[in-house]
């Protein structure tokens, strides 16, 4: 947290003062260069293997046209995912940007240059050795490929429980936690790789986080066929089992994350990247931000707008409509969490609620599909649009996402039309929620707010989806 920012957490003002004399040396390894890996040391079992062992013809190098996703994923992945570039964005003008204002924010600690900077390779690399160039590959994702890369060619190979540690991404849970590693956060790597995108991080210039499985599985170049698009035997196979499982894997890492921020915070392991709290990018930053003044360089302070003065709420888009899906035996203990860290949110959270929460939160995985199954999906969507308060950015994103699911639920139940009205109007709603991305000559300016969000007319098309959703009929009882 930087000293502005501390000073506006009230509360907090000596324990960010102690935490920023701390001086180097004892700091989390954010200032620190990747350590070299010596040159006598006998080389470990080779984990990370890199995307070139994929690329092999007949295997995941297959031209894009004609070819099924799985043959084509590397093709598509070099040449369209922006994973692929994720190292060489630590080089651009932007990462500069944000590496000089960390340093200026702490002239104490010289940073190094982003690409070998331990608070941006942790997301933005595969693993710090030769594979690092390669940014966001294919083992970021799928899991280290040492041990099954020969295993997983075989005939018969399942992922699903395989104990080679192929990561089985099309457990929708699973893979919201794999992407969430990055777009949420999580505790750091075991080399010691910061994954937290904190408050200081997006002031400096990085763009906000904010993650949410569906709509950034569908901004990807997809590698993949959409097992999810027609509700399936598996309930939790389609588009809302995918949804609900996707929003609570995304609050679980959250809550991993608070949690390891808190510990950290608790023990004095304090530094500029790591171990503060309250953690402000934990909060909804409209309760502190005006909407549309969230440019890297024009934000507006007007101090916490909430229900109460004071009281920031934790992020919405991951914490609203948790009760219009999730089990009521999951949902108490977190949203207890919930309602404790806001009541004291300057102070630091009893990590006995953040860990009930964390365990209720796995537990509910178990029972997740099953639930989501018996919930009537016309009467989900009226339940969203009741309970949306459209005021809120961030409520309207998660109420976006869950009627999305919906729609292309009834689409593939063949009740709505794939390309009619409810689509188009899911698409003006996206865009009145969107973040733009305007560019002045060779300057990109990414912004972290919507350009404009009218809570008036955002309400508007939310309802009118929800009443075109709800006059579809009930979908048919489950055998
Ligand atoms: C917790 C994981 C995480 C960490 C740590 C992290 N980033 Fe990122 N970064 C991301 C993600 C995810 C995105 C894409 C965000 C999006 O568009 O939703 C991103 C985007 C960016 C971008 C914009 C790229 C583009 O194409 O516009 C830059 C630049 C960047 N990061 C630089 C950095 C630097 C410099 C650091 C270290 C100081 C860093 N990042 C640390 C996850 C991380
Ligand atoms: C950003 C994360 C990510 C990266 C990077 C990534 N994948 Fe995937 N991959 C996925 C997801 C998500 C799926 C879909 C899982 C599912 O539903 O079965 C997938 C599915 C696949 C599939 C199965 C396709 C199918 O239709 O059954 C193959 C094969 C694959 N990936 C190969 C690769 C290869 C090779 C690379 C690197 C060149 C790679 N992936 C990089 C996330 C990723
Ligand atoms: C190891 C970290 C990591 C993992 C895991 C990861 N991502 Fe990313 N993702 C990034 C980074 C870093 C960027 C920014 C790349 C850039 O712009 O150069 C990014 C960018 C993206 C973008 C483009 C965002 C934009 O604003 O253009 C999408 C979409 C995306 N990721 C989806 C996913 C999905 C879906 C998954 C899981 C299946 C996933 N990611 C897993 C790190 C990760
Ligand atoms: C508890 C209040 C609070 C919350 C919540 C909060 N911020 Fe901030 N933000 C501040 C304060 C105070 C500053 C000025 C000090 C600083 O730069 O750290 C600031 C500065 C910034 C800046 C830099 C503005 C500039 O002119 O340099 C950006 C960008 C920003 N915040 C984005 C966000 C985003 C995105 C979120 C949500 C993920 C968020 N903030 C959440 C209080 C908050």
């Amino acid at each position: 947290m930087s000293y502005a920012a501390a000073r506006f957490a009230g509360a907090m003002v000596a324990a960010c003062i102690v935490a920023a004399g701390g001086g180097c040396g004892s700091r989390p390894p954010v200032s620190q260069p990747v350590p070299p890996v010596p040159p006598s040391a006998a080389p470990p079992a080779p984990l990370l293997i890199g995307a070139g062992s994929c690329t092999s013809a007949g295997c995941h190098a297959a031209p894009i046209a004609d070819h099924p996703p799985w043959q084509s994923a590397y093709t598509t992945w070099a040449t369209r995912d922006p994973h692929a570039g994720a190292h060489d964005a630590l080089q651009g003008p932007v990462a500069d940007r944000i590496i000089a204002a960390l340093a200026v924010r702490d002239p104490s600690c010289p940073q190094p240059p982003a690409r070998e900077n331990m608070a941006c390779v942790g997301c933005h690399a595969t693993g710090r050795g030769p594979t690092s160039g390669e940014g966001v590959s294919c083992e970021s994702c799928h899991g280290p490929a040492g041990p099954w890369l020969v295993a997983h060619t075989a005939q018969g190979w399942m992922t699903k429980g395989n104990r080679l540690g192929m990561v089985d991404l099309a457990d929708p849970s699973t893979c919201a936690q794999t992407c969430a590693e990055c777009h949420v956060g999580g505790p750091p790597t075991a080399d010691g790789a910061i994954r937290e995108v904190t408050h200081d991080l997006v002031a400096a210039g990085h763009p906000r986080l904010a993650f949410e499985l569906r709509s950034y599985k569908r901004a990807e170049p997809p590698h993949w066929r959409d097992r999810f698009a027609t509700p399936g035997v598996d309930p939790a196979a389609g588009p809302i089992g995918e949804w609900a499982a996707g929003r609570l894997g995304t609050l679980e890492s959250f809550l991993r994350q608070a949690d390891s921020q808190v510990e950290a915070a608790a023990s004095g392991r304090r530094g500029l990247t790591a171990g503060v709290w309250p953690e402000f990018t934990a909060f909804d930053c409209h309760g502190c931000h005006r909407p549309a003044a969230l440019a890297p360089a024009a934000a507006r302070v007007v101090g916490p707008r909430t229900a109460r003065p004071g009281w920031p709420r934790l992020e919405p888009m991951l914490w609203s409509h948790l009760d219009l899906f999730l089990p009521a035996s999951a949902c108490g203990p977190i949203l207890e969490a919930r309602t404790a860290v806001e009541r004291g949110w300057s102070r630091l959270p009893d990590r006995r609620l953040l860990g009930t929460a964390i365990e209720a939160a796995v537990q509910a995985r178990a029972e997740l599909a099953a639930h989501v199954a018996t919930i009537p999906s016309a009467d989900l969507a009226g339940r969203i649009a009741a309970e949306t308060d459209f005021t809120n950015w961030a409520e309207a994103v998660s109420a976006y996402g869950g009627l999305e699911a919906i729609a292309a639920h009834e689409a593939a139940a063949g009740r709505i039309a794939a390309d009619g009205d409810v689509f188009v109007r899911l698409a003006g709603l996206r865009q009145l929620l969107e973040f733009p991305v305007e560019s002045a000559g060779a300057k990109v300016e990414r912004f972290s707010s919507p350009r404009r969000y009218s809570a008036g007319e955002v309400a508007v098309t939310i309802r009118e989806i929800a009443t075109a959703l709800r006059v579809a009929p009930l979908p048919a009882p489950r055998p």
